[in-house]
């Protein structure tokens, strides 16, 4: 009996001393755990190189901050592609021909391509058949200032106004650092802060204080610096937001309207053009995730979970290729789902947009014809307002990224007033060519192809790309040996 009972008490105390080990080791690793994680903490917390104000580079921030810098360095995957977006090249002009001719004496007639990502920013500024080649260059360097961390380095050592009113070309081995830390960060606090003095000017000329912008504010306003509408002003290529009289398209197209401002005179119809850059903030704003708060970073720079640290993930690309991180932080719905949900959005838009875009196409044309058959100038002024006003509001949809998708609404309510002008516009030509003799319908060119469309705007392709690849060849390597030269270390692609 006693025997039985010492044999147990003994396994119990075997137990108990396992236990206790085990215990033991529990605690050790729970607490080098504890202290790895708060290593890891004030690792981001205490710097381990201070930035100096204006540094570029951005391999220099990622010392500092690697998860960030990692997920940033992941803008360079081309691989996704949405319906409509993604971060592939897409040739615009080789999927809706019709753009060659709404373009036709502007530079976007040569080459005009879906955006991959922030780290190709220089590239593809580079690239784009648009700033031209060693012979021809028009662009200003104004053109650097939404592609580069070197910009706002620039403007503090030029000053903002020579630094626009620069050769594009000139500024070269200058600015090689793509879009990065800079642009957003202040080095010292790592706070959000505006780099752009376009966008401070726009805001403080209505009336707003930078000081009292919120910080949910910031994380849509630090995009806002080159996701939005904006021209050259003369004299001196001034990059300025047409802002002053509101956000909307009719409110700028008013604002431009006022100055009598052009960017260009169309080849075709000799209507004086607007082109749209990418008013994405300015579409968003009227949308109901911005009525309820919801910022830019919210849905292209959502939280992200890595080896127990939480960060901003610096992968900026296409939400759908990241919807359970991006929207369903707010939504329940699956993912099948809220794909849905986008793509049906973006189908109904691109639907009007392709009528706007056949309907304009035709506009020009025919506004050619008239021209040909000897129409005045008063024949024909009223229908050439229409064109313009009728593809700023198509191209302040169209240049818009996400297809529509920020604003649904407004999106097809803009478009509806273009379609609605470019129809008018035609009716009024109608009248000028029936008064001319000239029958209709008149023939219209084949334009079925990117390379039928340039060919009948009569642009020589030949030349242009041989001339960007003298540049390519010739020039920037020059470039980029100078800027290596310049400050030790080269962002390779
Ligand atoms: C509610 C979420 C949401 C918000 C807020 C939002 N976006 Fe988007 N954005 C999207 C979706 C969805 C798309 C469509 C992506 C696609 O078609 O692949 C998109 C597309 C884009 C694209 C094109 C990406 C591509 O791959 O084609 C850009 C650029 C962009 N948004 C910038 C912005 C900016 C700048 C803001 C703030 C002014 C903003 N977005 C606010 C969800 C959002
Ligand atoms: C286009 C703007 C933009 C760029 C470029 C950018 N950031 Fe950020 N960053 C943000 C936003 C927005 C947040 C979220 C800040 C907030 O809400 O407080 C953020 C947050 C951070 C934070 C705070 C910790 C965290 O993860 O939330 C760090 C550190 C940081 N970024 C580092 C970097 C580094 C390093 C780079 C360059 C490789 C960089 N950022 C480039 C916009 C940017
Ligand atoms: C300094 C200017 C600048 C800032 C700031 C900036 N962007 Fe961009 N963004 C660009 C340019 C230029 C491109 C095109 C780059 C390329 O493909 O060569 C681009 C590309 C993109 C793309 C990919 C486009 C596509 O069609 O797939 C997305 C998405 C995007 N930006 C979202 C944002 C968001 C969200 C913010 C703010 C958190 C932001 N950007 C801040 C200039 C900027
Ligand atoms: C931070 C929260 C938040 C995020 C992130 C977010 N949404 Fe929303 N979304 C909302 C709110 C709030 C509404 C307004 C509806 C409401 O109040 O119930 C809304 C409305 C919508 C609507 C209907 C309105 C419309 O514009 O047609 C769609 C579709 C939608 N969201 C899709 C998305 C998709 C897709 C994403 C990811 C790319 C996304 N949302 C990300 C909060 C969010």
């Amino acid at each position: 009996m006693n025997e039985e009972k010492n044999k147990r008490s003994n396994l119990v105390n075997w137990l108990l001393f396992i236990a206790t080990i085990i215990i033991v080791i529990l605690i050790v690793l729970l607490t080098t755990s504890i202290v790895e994680r708060r290593v890891e903490t004030i690792a981001r917390l205490q710097p381990v190189r201070e930035i100096p104000e204006w540094e570029p580079r951005n391999e220099i921030w990622g010392e500092n901050y690697p998860k960030e810098y990692e997920s940033y360095m992941r803008t360079r995957d081309t691989l996704f592609r949405s319906a409509h977006g993604g971060s592939s090249t897409i040739d615009y002009l080789e999927e809706y021909p019709e753009l060659v001719i709404l373009w036709a004496g502007y530079a976007f007639s040569k080459d005009y391509k879906q955006g991959r990502g922030h780290a190709y920013a220089v590239k593809d500024v580079r690239l784009t058949l648009r700033t031209g080649g060693v012979e021809e260059s028009p662009m200003p360097g104004t053109c650097w200032s939404c592609k580069t961390t070197d910009a706002p380095r620039l403007m503090n050592t030029m000053g903002v106004e020579a630094f626009y009113s620069a050769k594009w070309k000139d500024l070269g081995s200058e600015c090689v650092n793509p879009i990065g830390c800079q642009d957003c960060h202040d080095p010292k606090t790592m706070n959000l802060r505006i780099t752009r003095p376009a966008l401070i000017e726009a805001l403080e000329r209505q009336g707003k204080k930078i000081k009292d912008i919120t910080h949910q504010e910031m994380r849509s306003l630090v995009c806002a610096q080159c996701h939005v509408e904006y021209y050259f002003k003369q004299p001196g290529f001034y990059l300025t937001f047409p802002w002053d009289k509101g956000f909307s398209a009719d409110s700028m197209e008013a604002y431009y309207d006022s100055y009598e401002f052009s960017d260009w005179t169309h080849k075709l119809s000799r209507a004086p053009m607007l082109k749209a850059q990418h008013p994405d903030y300015e579409l968003y704003l009227t949308g109901v995730h911005a009525s309820r708060g919801v910022a830019c970073a919210d849905c292209h720079m959502p939280y992200k979970v890595e080896g127990g640290r939480k960060f901003t993930d610096h992968h900026i690309r296409s939400p759908l290729n990241n919807i359970a991180n991006s929207c369903q932080i707010c939504h329940r719905q699956s993912e099948s789902q809220l794909l849905k949900d986008v793509y049906s959005r973006q189908d109904k838009i691109l639907e009007l947009r392709r009528i706007v875009e056949k309907s304009l196409a035709k506009a020009h044309i025919e506004a050619k014809v008239a021209w040909d058959n000897g129409a005045t100038e008063q024949d024909m002024s009223e229908a050439l307002r229409l064109i313009r006003h009728a593809q700023w509001r198509w191209d302040w949809v169209a240049a818009a990224n996400g297809v529509g998708f920020h604003s649904p609404v407004e999106a097809l309510r803009v478009l509806g007033t273009a379609i609605e002008k470019a129809e008018q516009a035609r009716a009024k030509i109608a009248l000028v060519l029936t008064k001319l003799g000239v029958k209709l319908p008149i023939k219209m060119p084949d334009i079925s192809t990117k390379e039928k469309a340039q060919a009948y705007i009569g642009l020589d392709m030949d030349k242009i790309i041989k001339d960007k690849n003298e540049l390519i060849r010739t020039v920037i390597p020059e470039w980029d040996r100078e800027a290596k030269e310049r400050q030790g270390t080269l962002y390779e692609y």
